[in-house]
């Protein structure tokens, strides 16, 4: 592990500006730069660095964040190999944290089996080219319709039907028994060890870097006994789950060609490299997990999945949807003709025709889950009803911070293929977000069911004017977040810092949105404990992922308008920075009104189901004057702060 003070330095030294200078070009633009988004196709520039705040984002494509997650997102690295990048650029010595005992004995184990997998890798590939595997081997892969020269990339290789021959060479080379066996290479039956692959052809699985971490073995004979294929057991450096077939020799054609294709097996892997299609890769006859659903993220959003056309082909491409969903993958699925597989259909076809075929028939997932199960329900009201929900738990996964339209979009395409009200399917899908977050928050049970039957019992109108309340609280809360990270140590008079009059006014006011209400409470937190304003750094490189993610989103700087009118108008308006007390004045009032007039709807909510109760009504009646008191006189304080 890296130190805390190894971070700490690489954080103080990295100049994001200097950083992403090196990959794009960058203008300066007022007080921030801009240039081309390295991270999507486009012709004007909307990628935006503040070099003050140490932050960058794209009005394109979203992207965000600071200098690690930069090198992160630019050069495809995991976070401590982002650390380590920059510590080189910027010539910072890495100090490890001390490690356990335990720890360097995994260190230890990982690297034997790393080094006994490529000793394997090597035996294989040997005996590939011997009289037993020319004949049996290397003829099996030629009958595949697989060249020299992809064997050779791919590594492929043949363990001989002579059982005791890889063992023996092995210890020979002074590999010790357990690591033979922890590797999933040899067995031990009454004291004799055996190569557990003998008779198979062998496909080696690489991990991201190109390192040997297991093997498929392929069964040349039909026989039912024994399955198709063995694949290695989990170990230190084998996690099937975490794997991708193919995906260290995908890795390029993934980025450049933003899309992901997804098959079943090996030889599709093979195949399709061999025809010149690379961005490919498998996830090994399993439906895809979300560990494997985030490497490919790394490199791509699109994903297109690949399947046969068969019934259990659909029902395994149908499998990883929701995840995917979740993740915030554009998820496409593309049946092959019957019988066919990736394999034999570009073997048939050739490139023209697949890439053709992969064009004309690719369809957008979650249409394609409607149809399947639409024809499938046919007139059978119950199923079908079972499919409407179904349906709206897909689509509540989708991120609608992120992806407003994308969600809207979807519930139109699909209420009319389920030929119901687009109203209907858009409270059901806010039911299904709803009850999530209940869950997420972990409300008891009783209560849960409580708020599940409230909801049930509200009418679309409601619903629609809640989740509208809901939408632009965000946006103030936001508001007051930026505020408070960016001028919270000003003065606000001659009493009290900017801080200090936020929290006077707002105090520990209930925020909708658990972001913004955490953030608010760390810089709290902080300011009280040191007795210092924590400065903007402290939030864009928090450790708790939330909250820096938060502060990064709350300070993305808009395009200024003021520089729009310059340029287009040339009218000079003052800067953010010369009105910055007008903003928040505007952003605390804001705040406070919204708060009023949530609090005024639950109220008028309320007193709707009191019919009988008088004094109950008489109380919220007062309450209701005493916060339209208060709106009125935050109205009036408005009025003056416009006309200063
Ligand atoms: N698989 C497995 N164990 C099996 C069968 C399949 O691990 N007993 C995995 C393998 O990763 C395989 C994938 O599921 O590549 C797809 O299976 P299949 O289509 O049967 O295999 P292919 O690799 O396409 O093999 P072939 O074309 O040679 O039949
Ligand atoms: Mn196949």
């Amino acid at each position: 592990m890296i130190s805390r003070s190894t971070i700490q330095k690489v954080n103080d030294a990295a100049d994001l500006l200097d950083v992403v200078g090196s990959f794009i070009k960058l203008k300066k633009r007022g007080a921030n730069y801009l240039g081309n988004c390295p991270f999507h196709n486009e012709k004007t520039p909307s990628f935006t660095v503040s070099a003050s705040k140490g932050i960058y984002k794209c009005f394109g494509c979203g992207k965000a964040g600071n200098v690690i997650t930069f090198v992160q997102e630019h050069e495809k690295l995991s976070y401590p190999e982002a650390i380590t990048w920059l510590a080189k650029r910027y010539h910072i010595e890495i100090e490890e944290t001390q490690q356990s005992n335990a720890e360097k004995e995994q260190r230890l184990v990982e690297e034997s089996l790393r080094i006994v997998n490529n000793f394997a890798t090597a035996y294989f590939q040997e005996n590939l080219t011997t009289t037993e595997g020319e004949a049996i081997g290397l003829s099996y892969f030629r009958e595949r319709g697989f060249r020299k020269e992809t064997i050779e990339k791919f590594q492929l290789g043949y363990c001989p039907e002579a059982r005791e021959d890889l063992p023996a060479k092995a210890l020979e080379k002074g590999y010790q028994k357990d690591l033979l066996i922890k590797a999933g290479l040899v067995y031990e039956r009454n004291n004799q060890l055996g190569a557990i692959y003998a008779g198979r052809v062998t496909f080696p699985i690489h991990n991201q870097s190109g390192r040997v971490i297991g093997f498929g073995a392929r069964i040349l004979k039909s026989n039912e006994k024994s399955p198709k294929y063995i694949n290695t057991p989990e170990n230190e450096i084998y996690s099937k789950s975490r794997t991708l077939y193919g995906l260290y020799f995908a890795k390029n054609a993934l980025s450049k060609l933003n899309e992901c294709l997804l098959v079943e097996g090996y030889t599709d892997v093979i195949s399709l490299h061999q025809t010149g299609i690379e961005n490919v890769v498998a996830s090994s006859g399993t439906s895809l997990t979300e560990e494997q659903l985030k490497l490919i993220k790394r490199f791509t959003g699109n994903l297109t999945i690949l399947y046969d056309g068969d019934a259990a082909g659909i029902k395994a491409a149908l499998r990883g949807l929701d995840m995917a969903i979740e993740q915030g993958m554009n998820v496409h699925v593309v049946l092959l003709p019957d019988n066919h597989d990736p394999d034999s259909y570009v073997q048939s076809v050739g490139l023209e025709k697949f890439n053709e075929f992969i064009a004309k028939n690719k369809k957008d997932i979650i249409v394609f889950k409607l149809e399947v199960s639409l024809k499938e329900a046919q007139n059978d009201t119950v199923k079908k009803t079972i499919l409407i929900n179904e349906i709206a738990e897909t689509l509540s996964k989708i991120n609608r911070l992120e992806d407003f339209s994308k969600q809207q979009d979807y519930i139109r395409r699909c209420a009319q293929l389920l030929q119901i009200e687009e109203e209907g399917l858009i409270s059901l899908v806010n039911k299904k977000i709803r009850e999530k977050v209940v869950k997420r928050e972990q409300i008891p049970a009783a209560e849960a069911k409580d708020l599940e039957q409230q909801a049930n019992a509200e009418s679309i109108h409601t619903q629609d004017i809640s989740d509208h309340l809901l939408k632009k609280d965000y946006l103030q809360e936001k508001g007051l977040i930026k505020i408070l990270l960016e001028y919270g140590s000003r003065p606000y008079d001659e009493h009290v810092s900017i801080a200090d009059y936020i929290r006077l006014k707002v105090g520990d006011a209930d925020f909708v949105n658990i972001l913004w209400q955490k953030t608010y409470h760390e810089y709290y937190q902080l300011l009280d404990r040191s007795l210092q304003y924590p400065d903007i750094k402290t939030f864009t490189y928090h450790d708790d992922e939330m909250i820096r993610s938060a502060a990064i989103e709350a300070l993305y700087f808009p395009y200024e308008l003021s520089e729009n009118w310059e340029v287009k108008h040339q009218i000079k308006t003052p800067s953010r920075e010369a009105v910055y007390m007008q903003e928040v004045d505007n952003t605390v009032i804001y705040f406070l009104l919204r708060k009023i007039k949530a609090t005024y709807m639950e109220l008028m909510d309320e007193l709707k189901i009191t019919h009988d109760n008088l004094e109950e009504e008489m109380i919220l009646q007062t309450s209701l004057l005493e916060l339209k008191r208060n709106e009125i006189a935050l109205l009036e304080q408005f009025r003056t702060v416009l006309a200063r």
